[in-house]
């Protein structure tokens, strides 16, 4: 039957919008790299025509979640359209004026690029380095300013709509807690960057209380600026290391984290697993949402190859073999449950009640 719901259609045109420019984008600096730094380039798997008719068609069920979320009332539907665009679009430029700096740390394969005032001791090792080449690393006003901007490039306008689902999983654990008015809970969300998670957790759980940790003053900046200076109760955001939070056991009902493990060594990322069921009250629920693996998405392979060929990812390869399932089982979780959507896996895991 033909759509004929003009919110719908508006959603759809916006998604499209999205991933066009974001296939521009990528398609014309990918031609000045050739062009101009043709040595930066490395060398990568071909996607073939039917590898990228089943990334469309994944793409493709992920909008269609996205949308019928939003028609229950997981979350409203003006949010699909909800992004600080104004500011995005004034920051646009700072992305290509950023670039023949990213192709030099590519060339040369400098990984530890880093602002000289950073203190080196107040952070992990594996934490000073330029992931995704990035001018900074997480150190720096100007790389959290163009951060949001390059993943809805990497993602074709839809990182976003991977981070929304999140909320169904986290809605059903949260509904486990019969009874307990929902301001009285609290959600944590672990490496929480500028704050995107975030955002989308308030517009489906708009009386409960708020918490962002992350390592990067300079992001946690500027996730405060999006979130406490629009409408919306207050966010408090915290910065610490996820391995070794600064709160007290059981102290949360619901905990997210988005995009953070596969930046993670396998130590660090036991540890945060470990961390996040000592901050859990028993019976609470832990969401993670990061890129596919091998085991999930096999047809995607390819995909993830060119992603750690491309970018600075030193940790990526080690995490799409990783068994995330016995990670959580060790830590003590229970009812583990994973599903894909596009290019983001999401797990649910529960604290046992007793
Ligand atoms: C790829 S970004 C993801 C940010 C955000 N969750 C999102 O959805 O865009 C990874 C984030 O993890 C943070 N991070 C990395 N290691 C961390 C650690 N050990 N403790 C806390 N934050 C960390 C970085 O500062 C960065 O903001």
């Amino acid at each position: 039957m033909k759509n004929t719901d003009p919110i719908q259609i508006a959603y759809k045109s916006l998604q499209q919008g999205k991933s066009l420019a974001g296939l521009l984008h990528k398609g014309v600096s990918t031609k000045l790299m050739e062009l101009l730094a043709p040595d930066s380039i490395p060398e990568t798997s071909e996607i073939g025509k039917e590898m990228l008719m089943e990334l469309k068609r994944s793409m493709d069920e992920l909008e269609k979640e996205d949308w019928k979320d939003a028609e229950e009332g997981l979350y409203p539907k003006r949010h699909l359209f909800k992004a600080p665009w104004i500011e995005w679009l004034k920051k646009y430029p700072l992305i290509w004026l950023d670039m023949p700096s990213t192709w030099e740390r590519r060339k040369s394969q400098k990984i530890d690029d880093i602002p000289k005032k950073i203190k080196k001791e107040n952070y992990p090792q594996y934490y000073l380095q330029n992931f995704h080449h990035q001018t900074d690393g997480y150190l720096s006003d100007h790389s959290a300013e163009i951060y949001d901007i390059q993943v809805e490039i990497l993602f074709n306008g839809t990182a976003d709509s991977m981070r929304r689902r999140i909320l169904s999983p986290l809605k059903r654990g949260l509904d486990k807690f019969e009874g307990r008015c929902l301001s009285s809970m609290k959600i944590l969300d672990v490496a929480t960057g500028t704050g995107r998670t975030l955002e989308q957790i308030r517009s489906a759980f708009p009386s409960i209380e708020l918490f962002g940790l992350d390592l990067s003053s300079s992001y946690l900046k500027q996730a405060n600026k999006y979130l406490n200076t629009s409408s919306g109760e207050l966010v408090q955001f915290i910065k610490g290391n996820a391995e070794c939070m600064p709160f007290s056991s059981r102290s949360f009902q619901g905990l997210t984290c988005v995009f953070l493990f596969h930046e993670l060594p396998k130590t660090a990322r036991q540890k945060v697993i470990n961390e996040c069921f000592r901050l859990l009250e028993p019976g609470g629920v832990f969401v993670i949402a990061d890129s596919i693996q091998f085991n999930d998405s096999p047809q995607f392979a390819p995909v993830m190859d060119n992603f750690r060929k491309f970018f600075h990812e030193p940790y990526y390869l080690d995490y799409v073999k990783d068994n995330i399932d016995k990670r959580l089982e060790d830590a003590g979780f229970i009812h583990i449950k994973a599903k894909s959507h596009f290019m983001t896996r999401v797990w649910s895991a529960y604290k046992p009640k007793y």
